[in-house]
């Protein structure tokens, strides 16, 4: 089915109750449906957005269109934990509902500020004849979750130096001062990030400082969703550029989630990423863009991803539903390589753990689970998971001694990295898979149909095994 914009971008409170109850009704059909991981109820869910720590709690929202497997209207939905592993729903907190946000509530991010959760997003408005202006907004989070959005925009689009791609505020502190990157296309189409620093603590003034310098490359035609956080001393730069050339980086999905190590994040020498290291893929697997990453209290920076990718579709999309959002992965740096680790926290998900030695006989699985194996050094195995009887899996690991192959359905993907220890996350649909502690991640969606629920390999292999709480 093809949606018209009229159809996109359909007020909320043109639906009616019965037509809801029909979009939740037909989600639920859905075979692929997650037990641990965040998904919508029906619609769409894109970035993951404010995720922060505040009031005793983590806050994490996301971008979401209620109403079909489309990018439509956007709007905030909330949630909260204790453990960041099991998430409360508070519902939509932040609708399209102004004249600077009427065509969508847009990605941003969230900042502790005194007794208030401090969040920025773009306001996607369009006017009369459809032209667009982003307008960078603010809203408060007050102690009891009430989310406020203030009156005015806190910095207007210069069109004499951004299109109106202009979006995806990310704020965050550095000694006391507060900053904040801003996605951006230049008037001359190229992917850059502009940096500005707050001049007040109501966060309305805002000092432009010009474009972040962390490449020479040039970055594509737009950068969407960067965001700076700080790893074990050093300074971590996450974002997506759209449009880059394969020869600057190498990356295999339509857009890719990039990072860059770097020293030190430095306004005082021209908004420097001193030095900056290569750029690198953040997972090697299928789908995962606009990750956002943060800074908690005591100084752990934590990331979460969308397990999905712009203009892409999915099997979920005839149930109306479509995207979800990955287990929040802790970072770290060790020997100068970034590392995403999912939080202590899942292991509070594992029972039923089995030592089990696995063959080309397979074993039968609900597929929810998480599995762990060790590997001996220039070992090659082939690992089938969400396989059927004939083997044919939906998703296949071929590992040797430099590298993993993983193959969804005839797709491929390659990971460099010496193996030797993984740990594989199946959750119906969703899959991820972390290679030696988090030094490689591979994510994606993945949708096998009712035989494929065993797991096989190639040669004899000892694997840990625990089912997971849903
Ligand atoms: C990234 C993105 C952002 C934008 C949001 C809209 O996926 O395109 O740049 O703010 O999604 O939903």
């Amino acid at each position: 089915m093809t949606w018209t914009t009229a159809e996109r971008y359909r007020s909320y409170k043109s639906y009616s109750e019965d037509e809801k109850t029909k979009l939740r009704a037909l989600a639920k059909k859905s075979p692929w449906r997650s037990t641990f991981h965040i998904e919508p109820e029906t619609g769409l869910l894109n970035d993951p957005n404010g995720f922060s720590f505040f009031n005793g709690k983590w806050h994490l929202f996301y971008q979401h269109f209620p109403f079909g497997a489309v990018h439509g209207l956007k709007s905030w939905v909330h949630l909260t934990s204790s453990d960041l592993v099991h998430f409360e729903a508070s519902g939509l907190v932040i609708y399209p509902d102004t004249r600077f946000d009427n065509a969508g509530a847009y990605s941003g991010s969230a900042l502790p500020m005194g007794d208030t959760l401090f969040l920025m997003y773009t306001g996607n408005h369009r006017d009369e004849h459809w032209v667009r202006i982003p307008y960078q907004l603010g809203a408060v989070v007050d102690q009891k979750n009430q989310v406020t959005k203030c009156p005015e925009p806190l910095i207007y689009p210069d069109f004499s130096q951004t299109t109106d791609h202009f979006r995806d505020p990310q704020l965050f502190r550095v000694q006391n001062q507060v900053f904040l990157l801003i996605g951006a296309q230049t008037v001359d189409k190229e992917g850059k990030i502009k940096v500005y620093r707050a001049e007040n603590d109501a966060l309305t003034a805002w000092e432009d400082l010009g474009f972040l310098n962390f490449s020479d490359e040039k970055m594509g035609y737009m950068i969407e969703c960067p965001n700076l956080v700080f790893v074990d001393g050093r300074s971590v730069l996450i974002f997506c550029p759209q449009g880059l050339s394969q020869a600057v980086c190498e990356y295999k999905n339509i857009y890719p989630n990039l990072f860059v190590i770097a020293d030190e994040f430095s306004v005082s020498t021209d908004n420097r990423l001193i030095g900056a290291g290569p750029l690198q893929n953040l997972d090697d697997g299928f789908d995962c863009y606009a990750t956002q990453a943060f800074n908690a209290p005591d100084g752990s920076a934590y990331a979460i991803s969308w397990l999905g990718l712009p203009d892409t579709a999915y099997e979920t999309d005839r149930f109306g539903v479509q995207g979800a959002l990955s287990m929040v992965k802790k970072l770290s740096v060790k020997d100068g390589k970034l590392y995403q680790t999912p939080v202590e926290a899942m292991k509070k998900l594992r029972y039923n753990e089995r030592k089990i030695q696995l063959s080309d006989e397979g074993i039968k699985t609900d597929n929810v689970f998480e599995l762990e194996f060790k590997l001996e050094k220039g070992t090659s195995q082939t690992l089938s998971v969400l396989t059927d009887e004939k083997n044919d899996a939906a998703l296949r690991l071929q590992i040797d001694s430099t590298q993993l192959v993983l193959t969804r359905n005839y797709e491929k993907r390659v990971s460099h990295v010496k193996i030797e220890k993984m740990n594989i996350f199946i959750d119906k649909s969703i899959f991820e898979i972390f290679i030696n502690d988090g030094e490689k991640v591979l994510s994606g969606r993945v949708f096998p149909n009712e035989n494929q629920h065993l797991i096989k390999s190639e040669h004899p292999l000892t694997i840990k095994m625990w089912e997971l709480k849903k």
